[in-house]
């Protein structure tokens, strides 16, 4: 295994081996993600974003934690129709995202909201706001809290995903389960088991990056 990955070394290598190199912005994005120890979902979490983003012809995507604005230039670019609403709740993450869409000329389809999601989401679910695709990707003991609003904006044949959600594969097994990370753990299997046997969900619980939760709204 790589580090704390949930998939095999030799598959993980042979995955980014092959996934095309990124360059110019977003290999700097990367680069700098890397040096300064900011998460970005894993290369095959974008990419599988980007297919779905095609194949389901996506617009309308709110994101829940933006970093440094790497998924969210890696969506929007994905659809050049699509535009992109970003929440993040640190002040100098916010102001670093707002300058990678600028250089990425792409200020005009992703716009960033500050704060914590915990407040903004039921705020832009008062003003009846609606996604066809909502990446959730932020404080991971806070997911349960922000599925209400998120799935009152999801329009029916909308699409929820989740990213993390097998956290390091503690989710999977106690034998993994740090002891300081109880609570989050706890919280991300109350999370799964409610997207699974949501009555308006399909949800596919996929060992991809960090595992991911993909959730069908059909009703
Ligand atoms: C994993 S990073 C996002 C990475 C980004 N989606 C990417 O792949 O490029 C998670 C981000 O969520 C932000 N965050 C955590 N809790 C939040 C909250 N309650 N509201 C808004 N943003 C939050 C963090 O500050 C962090 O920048």
């Amino acid at each position: 295994m790589i580090d704390d990955s949930i998939n095999y070394e030799y598959i993980l290598r042979y995955i980014h081996d092959v996934l095309p190199k990124q360059e110019g912005l977003l290999a700097e994005l990367e680069k700098f993600a890397k040096e300064h120890e900011v998460p970005i979902s894993q290369p095959e979490t974008i990419k599988m974003l980007e297919v779905l983003i095609k194949l389901g012809g996506r617009k309308n995507i709110l994101e829940v934690g933006s970093a440094i604005g790497y998924s969210a230039v890696r969506m929007a670019m994905a659809n050049p129709e699509a535009e992109i609403q970003t929440i993040e709740i640190n002040h100098d993450v916010a102001e670093y995202a707002k300058r990678t869409f600028k250089r990425a000329g792409l200020s005009d389809r992703i716009r960033l909201t500050e704060g914590d999601a915990n407040v903004v989401l039921p705020q832009f679910a008062a003003d009846e706001m609606k996604f066809d695709m909502i990446f959730v990707d932020a404080a991971k003991a806070q997911y349960l809290n922000f599925f209400e609003p998120c799935m009152n904006m999801l329009v029916c044949g909308g699409l929820l995903v989740s990213d993390n959600i097998l956290y390091k594969g503690m989710t999977a097994t106690d034998e993994l389960v740090l002891h300081r990370k109880r609570t989050i753990v706890k919280r991300l299997r109350g999370y799964i088991d409610m997207l699974c046997s949501h009555p308006q969900l399909d949800t596919a619980v996929l060992p991809v990056g960090d595992g991911v939760a993909l959730s069908y709204r059909s009703v």
